[in-house]
C-alpha cells in the first residue's frame, strides 16, 4: 500500500495541520510505503515572496522531522524537486472538465475572500491530482478541507482511465472524524487565513497568550455547564492531554466550579508538555541543516524514480512517444 500526503509551506504549522494530517501520516509510515512532501509549487498560488517560500519550506521540513517523520521509512521531499508532476498536470488537465474545477470550494472561498484568481489557483486541484496519481497512491491522509480535492483526483483518474485505458490507481482519502476539523481559538476551523491558529512550535509567551484568549461563553465559574464537551478548551485538551486528565477537567467543568482561566492554564500546560520532545528534536535538527537538506535530496531521488515510471506509463497511454 502506498500512502501519500502533502503540506503547503505557507507559514508556521499549527495544531490543525498536526492532528489533521501530520500525526496520522506519521503513524501510517510503518504501514506501507509512505510519500510525504512539501507542496512548494502549490504555495505559489498564494505566496509571492521567494525568501519566505525558502524559509517556510525549511521550517516545514524541520517541523515534520521533529514530529516524528522517519526518513528511513517515509520518502520525504520537496514537490518541486520532482518536476515530472508538472508534465502530468498538463496531461490530466486535458481530460478535466471545467465544471469540476469551478465547483471546488477552496477555489470559490478564495475568490469570495477577494483573492484575484490566477490560472494556478484554478488549476490547483489538477496539480494535486498529479501529486497523488504520479506515485500510484492508494491512501491520502488529509483533513476535511482537502476531501473534495481527493474526490476530484478520483474523478480525473477515472476520466483518464476511461479515455486512454487503465493507467492510474484510484486513491482513497483517509479522514479521521475526531480531527477532521480542528477548531481554532475562535471556534472556526483552525486556519492560517483566519488568524486563529495555535502553532506547534514557537515562542512560549506568545503561545500562552493565544491559548489564554480561546473564546469562552460568559457564564460564571459556579454555573454547571452541561455542554462541557463542546467547550473549545476541552476539545483541544482532548488532543494533547492524557485521556483521563481531559475527562477529569470535562467533568469538573460540567459540574460547575471550574474557572475558565484555570482551565486554559491547564490546557497550556498539557499542550506545552505534549510537544516538549518534538521541540527538543527540532532544536537539534535546526543545528544540523545539512542533514535536513540531505534527507530532502535523497527523498526527491527516490520519489522521482517512481514518478518517472508512472509518467511514462501515462505518456504511452495517450500516444506520446
Ligand atoms: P494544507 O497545507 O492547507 O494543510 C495540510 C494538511 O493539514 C490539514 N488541516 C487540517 N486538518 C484538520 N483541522 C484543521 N483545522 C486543519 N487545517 C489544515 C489539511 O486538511 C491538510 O491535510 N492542498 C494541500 C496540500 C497538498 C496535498 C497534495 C495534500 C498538495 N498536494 C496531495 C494531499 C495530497 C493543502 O493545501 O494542505
Amino acid at each position: 500500500m502506498r500512502i501519500l500526503s502533502g503540506i503547503q509551506p505557507s507559514g508556521a504549522l499549527h495544531l490543525g495541520n498536526y492532528f489533521g494530517m501530520m500525526k496520522p501520516a506519521i503513524e501510517l509510515q510503518s504501514q506501507g510505503e509512505a510519500y510525504y512532501f512539501i507542496a512548494d509549487y502549490h504555495s505559489m498560488t498564494s505566496l509571492f515572496d521567494p525568501e519566505a517560500r525558502r524559509r517556510y519550506t525549511l521550517e516545514v521540513a524541520l517541523d515534520f522531522l521533529a514530529c516524528g517523520l522517519d526518513p528511513r521509512r517515509a520518502v520525504f521531499f520537496r514537490q518541486s524537486d520532482v518536476p515530472e508532476v508538472c508534465e502530468l498536470t498538463w496531461l490530466l488537465g486535458t481530460v478535466t472538465p471545467m465544471g469540476l474545477l469551478e465547483r471546488c470550494h477552496s477555489y470559490k472561498d478564495k475568490i469570495a475572500k477577494g483573492i484575484s484568481p490566477n490560472f494556478g489557483l484554478f488549476a490547483y486541484p489538477v496539480l494535486m491530482a498529479a501529486d497523488i496519481l504520479i506515485y500510484d497512491s492508494n491512501l491520502v491522509p488529509v483533513g476535511q478541507d482537502q476531501k473534495q480535492h481527493v474526490e476530484v483526483t478520483r474523478d480525473i483518474a477515472a476520466k483518464f482511465n476511461d479515455t486512454y485505458g487503465p493507467t492510474f490507481v484510484i486513491p482513497e482519502p483517509l479522514i479521521r472524524a475526531e480531527v477532521a476539523k480542528v477548531p481554532g481559538i475562535d471556534g472556526e476551523k483552525m486556519s492560517k487565513s483566519y488568524g486563529n491558529t495555535i502553532e506547534i512550535f514557537g515562542d512560549e509567551n506568545v503561545l500562552r497568550k493565544k491559548i489564554m484568549s480561546i473564546k469562552m461563553d460568559s457564564r460564571t465559574p459556579e454555573e454547571p455547564k452541561p455542554d462541557a464537551d463542546r467547550n473549545l478548551a476541552i476539545q483541544l485538551m482532548k488532543l494533547v492531554a492524557p485521556p483521563e486528565e481531559a475527562q477529569r477537567y470535562e467533568e469538573r467543568l460540567r459540574a460547575g466550579g471550574l474557572g475558565y482561566a484555570e482551565l486554559k492554564r491547564a490546557l497550556f500546560g498539557f499542550y506545552w508538555e505534549y510537544f516538549a520532545p518534538a521541540r527538543k528534536k527540532r532544536a537539534e535538527l535546526a543545528a544540523n541543516l545539512d542533514y535536513v537538506e540531505q534527507v530532502l535530496r535523497e527523498g526527491a531521488a527516490r520519489a522521482r524514480a517512481k514518478a518517472r515510471e508512472v509518467l511514462d506509463r501515462a505518456r504511452r497511454a495517450c500516444g506520446l512517444s
